[in-house]
């Protein structure tokens, strides 16, 4: 307990001693209010999809800018991003020259006077980042279905990556080979009972009851990885043994529409009735295919 009782220990100048404290520390809060300025980055946050990849962090610079290095483990240093206003930094061009190395980055705080500026920046250290295992799944698109007869065909869209190899760009079923599976979930239009199948190429061929409508959604993923396994489930499409008939339903209106939108705007006032609603006629019959709807789309005009 010697610190309450210190300001009580007899001193031979206490007011010298006092004087010289209080300038001390008058020097040390005016030295840090120079460098005060410059704000260590904190929260690195790696955001990558299908190998797109943005470092981010904070705070939002007030009076300083921000320098980004990313290095693989024993490389060297690449400053990218220089002098930035931004808290995020796009290092996929980085990290797709190799994607199974592991990678470190670092964020340096400059003043935003930069040119008077010599010595050491701080700085603060990312986490460390595999794209090969950390890369999570892009949201998995179904590119085609075709339902004939007892046979359901459904391809998913093998995603585009950045990745290059021998200079042309790669996809991800080229990066992950036999890594990558590919799940089906379907179901008839008329139940809600799910159905799952698997596969590792993105190509579906199932067994489904003839006449019957089904609808599924398709997702991506990587068994052997402990963490961002799976993609998103893709949106949900159906097949529709009446197509013909409901393209002529949903299209005709719509067609209508668009040839009385467009008419009213050319036409002329005193012939508001005239012409160009019989010019539209005939494309609007043409893309129906189907005398009722067109003759009830006459009768609209
Ligand atoms: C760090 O970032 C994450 C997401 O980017 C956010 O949820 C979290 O609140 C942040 N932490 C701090 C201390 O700001
Ligand atoms: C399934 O559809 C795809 C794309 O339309 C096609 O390339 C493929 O040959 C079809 N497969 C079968 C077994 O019909
Ligand atoms: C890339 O190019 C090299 C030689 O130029 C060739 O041996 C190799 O098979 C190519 N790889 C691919 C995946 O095309
Ligand atoms: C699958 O992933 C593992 C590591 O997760 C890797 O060692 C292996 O080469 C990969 N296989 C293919 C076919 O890409």
């Amino acid at each position: 307990m010697e610190i309450p009782t210190w300001p009580r220990v007899p001193c031979p100048e206490p007011a010298v001693a006092r004087t010289l404290v209080l300038g001390w520390l008058l020097l040390q809060v005016a030295g840090a209010s120079g460098t005060s300025e410059v704000v260590v980055a904190y929260n690195l946050t790696w955001k990558s999809i299908n190998f797109k990849t943005i470092l981010e962090w904070e705070p939002k610079p007030i009076n300083h800018v921000y320098t980004v290095r990313i290095s693989p483990r024993l490389g060297n240093w690449k400053s990218k991003c220089f002098y930035i206003r931004d808290t995020e930094c796009d290092l996929t061009d980085e990290i797709v020259k190799d994607v199974t190395q592991t990678y470190r980055a670092r964020v340096l705080s400059y003043p935003a006077d930069i040119n008077d500026y010599y010595g050491d920046p701080p700085f603060t250290d990312s986490p460390e980042f595999t794209p090969y295992v950390d890369t999570k799944l892009g949201q998995a698109k179904i590119q085609s279905f075709k339902q004939v007869g007892t046979k359901l065909n459904v391809t998913i869209q093998d995603a585009r990556t950045l990745v290059r190899r021998n200079g042309t760009f790669q996809s991800l079923q080229d990066v992950f080979g036999k890594n990558l599976s590919y799940t089906l979930y379907y179901w008839k239009a008329s139940s809600t009972g799910k159905k799952t199948a698997q596969t590792d190429t993105n190509e579906f061929l199932i067994d489904v009851d003839e006449g019957e409508n089904y609808c599924f959604s398709v997702q991506v993923a990587i068994p052997s990885r402990k963490a961002n396994q799976k993609s998103t489930e893709s949106s949900t499409e159906c097949t529709s043994h009446e197509k013909g008939m409901f393209r002529g339903e949903w299209l005709c209106p719509a067609f209508i529409w668009e040839a009385r939108t467009t008419s009213r705007g050319l036409v002329h006032p005193q012939n508001q009735d005239g012409l160009l609603f019989g010019e539209k006629q005939p494309s609007c019959c043409y893309c129906c295919l189907s005398v009722l709807c067109c003759s009830g789309g006459t009768q609209q005009f």
